[in-house]
C-alpha cells in the first residue's frame, strides 16, 4: 500500500447560508505523496479554496475522511487541530495577510515562537529563510514598504518557518505581475527542489506546468487528473526563470 502525506477520502463540504445550500465540496478523493507537489485548477466557485482550508484544519468538513501525516484531522477538536495547523501547515495565500505593523523578520518569526521554538532557533530560522529567498536586506522593513513580489517572498518564509509537513498555496502569484509571478514561483519550485510537498491551487497554466500532477475540480468534484510528463514547454518555462534569476 502506497503512503501518502495527504489523503482526503470522500470528502464533502455544504456551506448552508439561510436555508439555501451550497454544495462546495462533493465527495473528493485525493491522494499527496510525500514530495510530491500538486496543482488544483478549476473555474470560480469550484471548491478550490473551501479544499485548502479544510486540509489546512481552518474550517471543518461536513463528511469524509482528511488523513495528514497519518492523523484524522476530521476526528480532532479546534484545539488539537490549531496544534496541527502550527506545526504540520504552511498557508500562503493571494492576499499576503501579513502582520502591518511588524517588521518581515518578526512576521516570518512570529509563528516558530508561537510554536514554541525558543528565541534563538526562531531567529536562525528566520534568517536562514531571509538568505534563502534573497530578502535579507528587507528584515527590519515593514510589509507596506515592500513590493509585491517581495511580500509574496516574505508569506513564502513566513509558511515555512516551522517547516511544514505540506505547504498549501492558494493563488499565490494571483495579484502580481507575470515578471514578479515568475520570481515567486521560482522560489516555490526551489522549495520543492529541496523536498517540500506543495498543494497549490491556480488558475496559471504556467504554474500548474510547475507541479507534477494537476487536479481539475468542477462543481466542487475532481474530474480530472493529470500527470504532467517532462515536456517541452516545460522547460521553455524554467529556461524563461533561470533568465529571471540572472536579472
Ligand atoms: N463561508 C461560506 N459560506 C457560504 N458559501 C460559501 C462560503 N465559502 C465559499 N462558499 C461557496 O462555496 C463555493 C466554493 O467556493 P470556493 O471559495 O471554495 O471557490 P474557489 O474555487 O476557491 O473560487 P475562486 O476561484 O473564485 O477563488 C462557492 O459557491 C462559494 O460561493
Ligand atoms: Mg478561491
Amino acid at each position: 500500500m502506497e503512503t501518502y502525506l495527504l489523503e482526503t477520502k470522500q470528502l464533502t463540504k455544504v456551506y448552508r447560508n439561510n436555508g439555501s445550500k451550497v454544495h462546495a465540496l462533493q465527495e473528493v478523493d485525493l491522494a499527496v505523496k510525500p514530495g510530491e507537489m500538486v496543482a488544483v485548477m478549476g473555474p470560480s466557485g469550484c471548491g478550490k479554496s473551501t479544499l485548502l482550508h479544510i486540509l489546512g484544519g481552518l474550517d471543518n468538513p461536513t463528511s469524509g475522511e482528511v488523513h495528514i501525516n497519518g492523523q484524522r484531522l476530521d476526528k480532532m477538536s479546534e484545539a488539537q487541530r490549531a496544534v496541527l495547523r502550527r506545526k504540520q501547515v504552511g498557508f500562503m495565500f493571494q492576499a499576503f495577510n501579513l502582520i502591518g505593523n511588524l517588521s518581515v523578520g518578526d512576521n516570518i518569526e512570529l509563528p516558530a515562537l508561537v510554536a514554541g521554538l525558543s528565541v534563538r532557533q526562531a531567529r536562525k530560522r528566520r534568517d536562514a529563510l531571509l538568505e534563502d529567498l534573497g530578502i535579507s536586506d528587507k528584515s527590519r522593513n515593514i510589509p507596506a514598504q515592500l513590493s509585491g513580489g517581495e511580500r509574496q517572498r516574505v508569506a513564502l518564509a513566513r509558511a515555512l518557518v516551522n517547516q511544514p509537513t505540506i505547504l498549501l498555496a492558494d493563488e499565490p502569484t494571483g495579484n502580481l505581475d507575470s515578471k514578479t509571478a515568475y520570481e515567486v514561483l521560482r522560489l516555490l519550485r526551489q522549495t520543492h527542489m529541496q523536498g517540500q510537498t506543495i498543494l497549490i491551487v491556480t488558475n496559471d497554466p504556467n504554474v500548474a506546468s510547475l507541479a507534477q500532477r494537476v487536479v481539475f475540480m468542477r462543481d466542487g468534484r475532481i474530474i480530472n487528473e493529470t500527470i504532467l510528463q517532462e515536456r517541452d514547454d516545460t522547460k521553455t518555462l524554467l529556461v524563461e526563470l533561470l533568465n529571471l534569476e540572472g536579472g
